[in-house]
């Protein structure tokens, strides 16, 4: 039986899952289904604009059950699996790594094993099309001092969370599997990501979020760990390119080019908000930073070298840090609804337990 015009997307429902879906389907014109199994950091909300469009189906479910995943793949045939499920936040993974070891490794050995199985029984002409793209973070090549050169391709793995450590686990699992049993796979690795749908108990949402309701907005240690920040559709696109040009086997390096510290972020969100907020509890909003106890083996800084896709895929960022953090601001503001939504129930517990240590 032949492959079908259709990608299965793994863990579609949350931050940058949900972008890349909605950019896929205005651009696009293969069918999505997208296996998620709404952890908290899934919400089905953000997938509501294309939640009745022809090209889109949801199925939910657990990457790491190897029945539905065997028979989803053997009843949909996709050309493709585009893998983001993941349990992707460092703190949790400091508080409670198992989750991190069951779905990252876990569901990605799972997940390779059952494409295994099922790209093996595609006709000769098909297995050479199909593609496995997994998609992974800069945090595996660990941290850099001031000076170092940015990660490339090439720089030995060193994760230093147990978030890192799952994906770095998972990254060789893939490389294992095209070295070993030739499967199509494409890896990316990717630095921090902001925009609309992002869970806010990453940076830049909880910053925005606290500062309009007056709560402390809490910076780990001396706010001067640095990141490498991309707006979220930027991230997409690459994908994208990588999944219909990438060389197969390969990994691609994903940045924005665009190095902060913490502190500089938490400061432009605060002149931003007093300028479109000006009647919020606490004006200006920077009376509310609050230094907090650091994270355990905080990194000090990302920065990511992405001369291999700009030269081969020709990809760039197109959004620059002041438009992009400007429109996720307004993204957030103008969004009340969703922001509700995710802050109720479990997000509040976690919260309450997290920043009570
Ligand atoms: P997220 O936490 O917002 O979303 C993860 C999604 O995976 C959720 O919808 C969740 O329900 C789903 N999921 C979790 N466990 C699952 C399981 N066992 N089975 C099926 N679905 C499951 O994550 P994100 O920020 O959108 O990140 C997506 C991917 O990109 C992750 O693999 C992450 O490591 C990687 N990444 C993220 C960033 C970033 O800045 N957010 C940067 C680079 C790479
Ligand atoms: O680099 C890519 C990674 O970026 C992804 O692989 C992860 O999935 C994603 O969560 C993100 O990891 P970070 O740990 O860099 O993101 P986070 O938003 O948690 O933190 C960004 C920086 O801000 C980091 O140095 C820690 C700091 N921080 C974070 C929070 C939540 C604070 O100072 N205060 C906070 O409350």
């Amino acid at each position: 039986m032949n492959m079908r015009n259709l990608i299965l997307v793994t863990g579609g429902a949350g931050f940058i899952g949900s972008n890349f879906i909605l950019q896929w389907i205005e651009q696009e014109s293969s069918l999505v289904l997208n296996l998620d199994k709404l952890t908290y950091a899934g919400n089905p909300r953000n997938l509501e604009s294309v939640a009745a469009h022809p090209a889109y189906r949801f199925q939910q479910g657990d990457i790491v059950d190897r029945d539905l995943v065997g028979s989803l793949l053997q009843r949909e045939r996709p050309r493709a699996i585009v893998h983001f499920a993941a349990e992707s936040h460092v703190d949790r993974s400091i508080h409670g790594p198992d989750d991190f070891v069951r779905t990252n490794v876990n569901g990605t050995f799972s997940l390779l094993e059952e494409a295994r199985a099922y790209w093996s029984s595609l006709p000769e002409a098909e297995r050479d099309t199909f593609r496995f793209l997994h998609v992974s973070t800069d945090e595996v090549y660990g941290s850099l001092g001031p000076d170092d050169a940015a990660f490339s391709e090439t720089t030995p793995y060193a994760p230093n969370s147990p978030y890192s450590a799952s994906k770095a686990a998972s990254d060789h699992l893939v490389r294992a599997y095209h070295r070993t049993y030739g499967l199509p796979t494409l890896t990316t690795n990717c630095s921090n990501n902001y925009g609309p749908y992002q869970f806010p108990e990453k940076l830049i949402p909880l910053i925005v979020l606290n500062a309009c309701g007056g709560k402390p907005l809490p910076v780990y240690g001396d706010g001067q760990n640095v990141r490498d920040w991309l707006y979220v559709e930027d991230h997409c696109r690459a994908i994208r390119i990588v999944l219909s040009e990438g060389r197969v086997g390969d990994t691609y390096n994903i940045g924005g080019c665009n190095e902060k510290k913490n502190l500089e972020i938490v400061d432009t969100i605060c002149e931003l908000l007093d300028e479109l907020r000006p009647n919020d509890p606490v004006v200006p909003h920077r009376n509310l930073i609050a230094f907090v106890k650091d994270r355990p083996g905080h990194d000090r800084r990302y920065a990511m070298d992405t001369r291999k896709i700009e030269r081969e895929l020709h990809w760039r960022p197109k959004e620059t840090f002041e438009t992009g953090i400007r429109k996720t601001v307004n993204w957030y503001l103008q969004h009340e609804d969703w922001v509700q939504d995710v802050t109720s129930g479990g997000y509040r517990q976690w919260i309450a337990k997290h920043y009570s240590t």
